[in-house]
């Protein structure tokens, strides 16, 4: 039926009929080739998803934002570089691809665009069929009447303003684009919804809902369901429905049902077939859903299937690091399975619309999600940011998110915004009303939310009180308070932390307090001491969670480091990406991933010593020492001599005494200090003597029942290769990360090694990027080679469409290293 002039790759995952056999297939075809231009004269070919900003060059011009930012208090309108990542995604670019399409008669045919960075314009055949403002949003565009008969053009072309964002947007075609034909009657995978009606003790009873595209008010059919166990591959026929008209609203049990929890991802299918009157199938349309309720109130706070839970979520922005925000699925697992293993159970989509790829990953890996649209409203955060757009196109964007995300049982709440500066009026309030309303017509089975950051104001407006879940972010001073003049009962803590810190870069004298070591050298201390005006240390929300009955849980800002927004140094150039992260840009964890771990993960144990142990010219100097661990209590050893037992104080407990004059955060570092140590062990005064540092940690009975180490790092001997997996499929953009670091004979990372490592890849794959985790770094992330810092980076390579082997190569010519490694492609 559909022939593709540039092998754009043909699947159909919909269909239970032979592809090319009849005019009644849905036939879905991922258009991945592509040609791109900047300025419609040079023209490259390029592989969608495509994020045309993420080679570089790095530089302070992009988006230089003359600002002063209020969200952090400033008044006086400074120079920030980096803002937007220093990467140039401003500007126009287009898109071209043709497909040849065979049979038109009686066909609709749509492109479905899970977003495109920004503002898209879709021609086909040179004529306008469709567009879209936001960047974020997933839209689709009906081109039933613009397609003939053969070859068809597509041209896609986009338009990115400078000062429209906080941080780094990317640009380009950065999510599939899809162009799905069906007959002209068909199921509408957007209007077809299954939810979790009631759970009960052998059975779950599910609803569908379905609203036909292209019938007559007087359609006679009849819909067939089946229903198949993903893990099982069992499928079970349902029976056929008749169909009066266009709208379905049915059910179907389960039995003995396999939750869908993080725990348990259970999927089902469900199998939908249309037919008309005669019997003859019209369309066919699969349905993954998972079986799950969620419900929040007073008393049992949030629950999921039943079971009451506080969220241990962190908010991520969408940038996937060295590949910019050209969706990749095996960088959104490698993310998500990363975050579990920390023991995190939730993610915030800060602060838009999630792909499509990513919210499938978090169903089937187990990871639950705050579905996120709006960074702002009307009032601008930035000179031409969506406030330009919100009165026209807000309705259209929350309809988008719903209705193209409620099946996925992962999103167990939507959010309509962040930190919107109405929340203080009357009109963000009712503002606020109607987009919650428009989310509870559209799916009446999740809450709704937004992250406040000026509480007192928007409790005075009624802003806060009219949301189903109230959310904070930071001020966790303010929550005895305010959970008072709350009528729900409960709230969430949607942002918290924003502690800052860079991998491996330790400072002495250890300061605790608001940036103390800023504006020297682009890097925060990895001891995870410093926090910025509005935020606080980890403690205070783990204090938060764990005292307080009345949280529901939190999101930390952030998992990983992004692309842009690099407080505390806005105004320090060369910085160009964020201090936030628990994980780097490269996606290694820094310290901070084991304290979240340790008391995130309920199923393993952590016992995690920093700093390194390297530190030629500070010996006979003070150098604190730090144990992150689930466990009680733990004895220090320098060189053998015990520096004494630390163990957790219990007893602490957050102070909230009465409300700061000030909105920003009056935590004083005494403060901060005494709260770490219900969570960390500390040893301030360790003195430095090359050698051993090693740890032996005690359960609550003295029991020995744990040990790890750390060495002083001697020469540098090899260079050491970990990829994360060693077999790719082939054809699918499938990805290795592989991290290099410099070790000693005895395999002790040299923890400041700033080797240059240059890359090369042969056989069946390609190098994708590379990333050293440095935010002050303006080597390009797509050359093969770059600097370790502080002795680590990663590279990314990518299966190509044959089956072999891909050999990887890195050397340090400076000491005349090289290590290679083999990965199957299958
Ligand atoms: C919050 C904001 C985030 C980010 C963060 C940094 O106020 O919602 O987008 O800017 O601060 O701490």
């Amino acid at each position: 039926m559909m022939n593709l002039l540039n092998k754009n790759i043909l699947y159909c995952f919909l269909t239970s009929l032979p592809l090319f056999a009849t005019g009644q297939t849905r036939m879905c075809v991922n258009l991945r080739n592509w040609e791109f231009s900047r300025d419609s004269i040079h023209w490259q070919a390029v592989t969608v998803p495509h994020d045309w900003a993420i080679s570089g060059p790095f530089d302070k011009k992009w988006d230089l934002q003359t600002v002063a930012i209020e969200q952090n208090g400033e008044k006086e309108k400074t120079e920030k570089s980096g803002r937007s990542g220093a990467l140039p995604w401003i500007g126009r670019g287009f898109y071209t691809t043709h497909v040849r399409i065979d049979e038109v008669d009686n066909r609709h045919v749509e492109l479905d665009f899970d977003g495109a960075m920004a503002e898209p314009v879709v021609y086909v055949n040179g004529r306008k069929a469709g567009h879209w403002a936001y960047g974020y949003t997933p839209f689709r565009v009906d081109i039933t009447h613009y397609i003939i008969k053969g070859d068809n053009r597509i041209d896609v072309s986009l338009n990115n303003m400078e000062a429209s964002s906080r941080w780094y947007p990317g640009a380009g075609l950065y999510r599939p684009v899809m162009l799905v034909t069906t007959s002209m009657v068909h199921l509408d995978s957007w209007k077809t919804t299954v939810s979790t009606l009631r759970l009960m003790r052998n059975k779950a009873l599910m609803t569908l809902c379905t609203t036909l595209a292209g019938a007559q008010k007087n359609f006679h059919g009849s819909l067939k369901m089946s229903l198949l166990d993903n893990a099982t591959g069992e499928e079970k026929d349902l029976g056929t429905s008749q169909m009066q008209g266009r709208n379905f609203n049915g059910g179907f049990p389960v039995v003995e049902p396999k939750l869908w929890s993080p725990e348990t991802p259970n999927l089902y299918t469900l199998k939908l077939t249309l037919a008309d009157n005669e019997g003859q199938e019209l369309d066919n349309l699969s349905l993954r859903f998972g079986v799950r309720t969620i419900k929040v109130d007073s008393i049992h706070g949030f629950q999921l299937n039943g079971v009451s839970r506080k969220m241990q979520g962190v908010c991520l922005h969408h940038d996937l690091g060295p590949l910019g925000v050209a969706v990749n699925k095996a960088a959104i697992v490698r993310q998500i399975k990363q975050l579990k293993d920390m023991g995190c159970d939730a993610i915030r989509t800060s602060h838009n619309l999630p792909s499509q790829m990513q919210m499938d990953v978090c169903d089937s890996l187990g990871m639950m999600v705050m579905a996120e649209s709006f960074d702002m409203w009307i009032y601008p955060k930035c000179e031409n940011g969506y406030s330009r757009l919100f009165k026209e196109w807000s309705d259209k964007d929350i309809t988008a998110l719903v209705e193209a995300n409620r099946n996925h049982p992962s999103i167990v709440m939507w959010s309509i915004g962040n930190e919107i500066p109405e929340q203080w009026s009357y009109e963000g309030r009712v503002i606020a009303e109607h987009l919650q309303n428009l989310c509870h017509r559209l799916d009446p089975t999740r809450p709704v939310t937004q992250g406040m950051d000026r509480a007192d104001e928007a409790i005075k407006s009624g802003f806060a009180q009219v949301m189903d879940v109230p959310g904070y972010n930071y001020r966790v001073y303010r929550y005895d308070n305010d959970i008072k003049r709350l009528p729900q009962g409960f709230l969430l803590g949607s942002e918290t932390a924003s502690t800052v810190s860079s991998r491996g870069v330790y400072k002495f004298p250890v300061v605790w307090g608001v940036t103390p070591t800023a504006d020297k050298d682009g890097q925060c201390s990895a001891y995870d001491v410093e926090w910025c005006p509005w935020s606080n240390l980890p403690e205070q929300d783990f204090m938060a969670m764990a005292d307080k009955p009345y949280t529901i849980g939190q999101f930390v800002w952030t998992g990983y480091d992004y692309l842009g927004e690099p407080t505390p140094y806005d105004e320090y150039w060369p910085s160009r990406s964020s201090y936030f992260g628990i994980m780097d840009l490269a996606g290694l964890p820094k310290d901070r991933f084991y304290l979240y771990r340790s008391v995130w993960n309920k199923n393993a144990h952590t016992l995690h010593i920093l700093p390194h142990w390297t530190w030629p010219g500070r010996e006979g100097q003070v150098t604190p020492v730090f144990v992150y661990t689930d466990y009680p209590e733990v004895e220090l050893f320098v060189n053998g001599k015990s520096q004494g037992k630390v163990k957790k104080n219990q007893s602490v407990r957050l102070e909230t005494h009465g409300i700061p004059k000030s909105w920003l955060d009056p935590t004083t570092p005494e403060e901060a200090m005494k709260y770490a140590t219900r969570y960390r062990l500390m040893w301030p005064n360790v003195k430095y003597e090359p050698g051993e540092l090693k740890v032996v940690a005690y359960d609550n009975h003295g029991n020995k029942v744990g040990e790890s180490a750390v060495l002083t790092a001697s020469e540098a001997r090899w260079l050491k290769i970990d990829a994360d997996r060693t077999v790719l499929r082939k054809g699918i953009d499938d990805l290795a990360y592989v991290s290099v670091s410099l070790i000693d004979k005895n395999g002790t990372v040299l923890p400041q090694a700033d080797d240059r490592i240059d890359v090369q890849v042969s056989g069946a794959g390609t190098f994708q990027a590379i990333c050293n985790g440095d935010a002050t770094s303006l080597e390009s992330f797509t050359r093969p080679t770059m600097k370790l810092f502080n002795g680590k980076l990663v590279v990314t390579v990518k299966a190509g469409e044959k089956k072999g082997a891909i050999h990887l190569v890195v050397r340090d010519k400076k000491r005349g290293l090289k290590k290679s490694v083999s990965i199957r492609v299958v």
